[in-house]
């Protein structure tokens, strides 16, 4: 019933030219494929130059960061609006990069939440927990926290509408995934702290994707979790080959 989403987050990698070019190789390996949404973030510069390239095709544009603001005197950053206005439909917020090395807290990701909200975007929700917090038994306690300042002040509705992922810090570029039974079970406590704020028809209605050293040859593994519905990618979704083998494994039959 939830369409899967695939969604490859480039970070600061490929320059305007790569990207292009990344998308009309993207372009034809997957336009046959019906059992998944498929997002690609690349950097702000390159946005208007996938956009192009993306026109008439399924694929859709997302952002990896947005300020809350809609506009002013916020040198270096990038608006709500103007994400809208250069086709993205998603937006990513509250990556744990973004939490670690650019300071941002659960009350910065609540406000870029509703302001995503408010602009027409869907926000892709990062929440996560470090290495020491899972071996010290903590996971359900840290993400339960920054699942409630995160989605603070949201309606039923709002929230329905926002897709989450989760993200392991320690699985994030490591090589090292949580395997798909661990997953599995802060996917579905994700979801029934949703369902505790929002009722259970929109909680069911939330896709939790996982994050974290997804594979073309893990992939499938994790989906056939009930509450794992797609993923988050980083490395893999860099060559055209290895995102679109994941797609083709990620989608649900
Ligand atoms: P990774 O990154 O797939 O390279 O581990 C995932 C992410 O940061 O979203």
């Amino acid at each position: 019933m939830r369409l899967p989403l695939i969604a490859g987050n480039w970070k600061m990698y490929k320059t305007v030219a790569e990207a292009a070019e990344f998308v009309q190789g993207l372009k034809p390996a997957v336009e046959d494929v019906t059992g998944a949404e498929v997002v690609v973030c690349p950097s702000f510069v390159s946005l208007e130059a996938v956009a192009r390239e993306l026109a008439g095709s399924k694929i859709a544009l997302g952002a990896q960061n947005m300020y809350w603001a809609e506009e002013g005197a916020f040198t270096g950053e990038v608006s709500p609006s103007m994400l809208k206005a250069v086709g993205c439909r998603f937006v990513i917020l509250g990556h744990s990069e973004r939490r670690q090395h650019f300071g941002e807290t659960d009350q910065v990701v609540n406000r870029k939440v509703k302001a995503a909200l408010a602009a027409g975007l869907i926000p892709i929700v990062c929440v996560g927990e470090r290495l020491e917090e899972r071996e010290s038994g903590s996971t359900e306690k840290v993400v339960g926290t920054q699942l409630e300042f995160s989605l603070a002040g949201l309606a039923s509705g709002e929230l329905a509408g926002t897709v989450m992922a989760y993200e392991p810090v320690w699985a994030i570029g490591t090589g090292r995934t949580a395997g798909a039974q661990d997953a599995q079970q802060v996917n579905n406590y994700i979801r029934s702290r949703l369902a505790a704020r929002a009722g259970w028809e929109a909680a069911q209605k939330v896709r939790i994707l996982y994050g974290g050293s997804v594979k073309p040859d893990n992939i499938a593994g994790l989906m056939a979790q009930p509450d794992i519905d797609g993923a988050l990618v980083g490395g893999a979704s860099l060559q055209v080959d290895a995102f679109a083998a994941m797609i083709r494994n990620g989608c649900r039959s």
